[in-house]
């Protein structure tokens, strides 16, 4: 099996005319935390159920620990815990209610399971609303109440549909701390999320999926750094000459051309851009507002935001027609 907890390799799966999967293929190491990071209809929900054995891919072949879900999924549920998109628990039983329920389920001995959910409780900060009905927590809660849940019989593999999607930033954010707790903790974890900054923050790997295909894959740092654009500001005075707006970014444009330019901005006392070889492109932004008589005064320059790297891959992907778009449905937004 190496060293590996998950394999999927070439996985379709078609829903009548869509398809959501057309060929993807990724391994997570064992102890890894994985990202599976794309936008909405990109095939997360799909990739997940097909992992945690609720689906029958179309073809390709899924291997959980050495199992292939559609033909064991109960071995597979055995050593997955899996944290769906939507809250999954009965809303009219309290949260321990809930839990000793699930903890019956899995057959786990009752002594075995009282400590399973006192620590749990304890993990996932629910210990003061382990008596109040799960119908009734605030979004956030009920996300956590969700994982204490997926973790009650200890899997070796945790699968999470997009844990944070839907909360307001505060719980989002305090989510994301037990979340990276529960990373340390050694398990292997697929986690689904729409949002790159949280993919960045919590995966040792992740892989862009895009139209139910991978786009790319790689650490957080390594996606970043190999976009070598940078966003440069140039904060400038009028040294006593008005110059329009249109003069300046057609200036502007000429003089950056061999910078392979994108999102000029100029406004009032500043113009922005991203480029290649900032630091030449940031002497010839300098020489066009001095030769129209206005003073640089400050520079920023960025590293590609996370959105860059993306749209960067989106785009080179669709230029280089390595995803086809034929039949999928499903919103792209991110
Ligand atoms: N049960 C289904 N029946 C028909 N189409 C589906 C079904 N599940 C998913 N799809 C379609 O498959 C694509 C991928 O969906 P999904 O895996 O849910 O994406 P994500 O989780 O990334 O938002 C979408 O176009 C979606 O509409
Ligand atoms: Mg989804």
């Amino acid at each position: 099996m190496g060293g590996y907890a998950i394999e999927v390799e070439g996985l379709v799966k078609r829903f009548g005319r869509v398809y959501a999967l057309r060929g993807l293929s990724f391994r997570v190491p064992r102890g890894e935390t994985y990202g599976l990071l794309g936008p909405n209809g990109a095939g997360k929900t799909t990739t997940i159920r097909a992992i945690a054995g609720a689906l029958r891919p179309t073809r390709g072949r899924v291997s959980v620990l050495g199992l292939d879900p559609s033909r064991e999924p109960l071995r597979v549920k055995a050593l997955v815990g899996v944290v769906p998109e939507l809250p999954s628990l009965f809303p009219e039983l309290t949260v321990r209610e809930n839990l000793l329920f699930i903890a019956r389920v899995y057959g786990i001995p009752s002594g075995e399971a009282e400590r399973r959910m006192r620590e749990l409780l304890e993990f996932m900060g629910l210990e003061a609303v382990a008596s109040r009905r799960y119908g009734q927590l605030s979004k956030g809660l009920k996300r956590r109440a969700d994982i204490a849940a997926a973790l009650l019989h200890d899997p070796e593999v945790v699968l999470l549909d997009e844990p944070t999607g839907g909360l307001d930033v505060v719980a989002a954010s305090r989510l994301r701390e037990r979340l990276a707790a529960l990373r340390r903790s050694g398990k292997t974890i697929l986690l689904s999320t729409h949002n790159i900054g949280e993919a960045a923050e919590l995966s040792d790997r992740l892989l862009v999926i895009y139209r139910g295909a991978k786009l790319v894959e790689g650490t957080p740092s390594m996606l970043r750094r190999a976009l070598s654009a940078r966003r440069i500001t140039v904060y400038y005075r009028a040294g006593g000459s008005e110059v329009e707006a249109s003069r300046l970014e057609e200036a502007l444009q000429e003089a950056l051309a061999s910078y392979d330019p994108s999102g000029l901005r100029v406004a009032p006392g500043s113009v922005s851009v991203t480029v290649k070889r900032a630091l030449d492109a940031l002497w010839a932004i300098r020489e066009t507002l001095e030769s129209l008589g206005l003073k640089v005064e400050d520079v920023e320059v960025l590293p590609p935001s996370w959105e860059d790297v993306l749209l960067h891959h989106i785009e080179e992907a669709e230029e280089g027609g390595r995803t086809c778009r034929c039949g999928v449905g499903g919103s792209s937004a991110w």
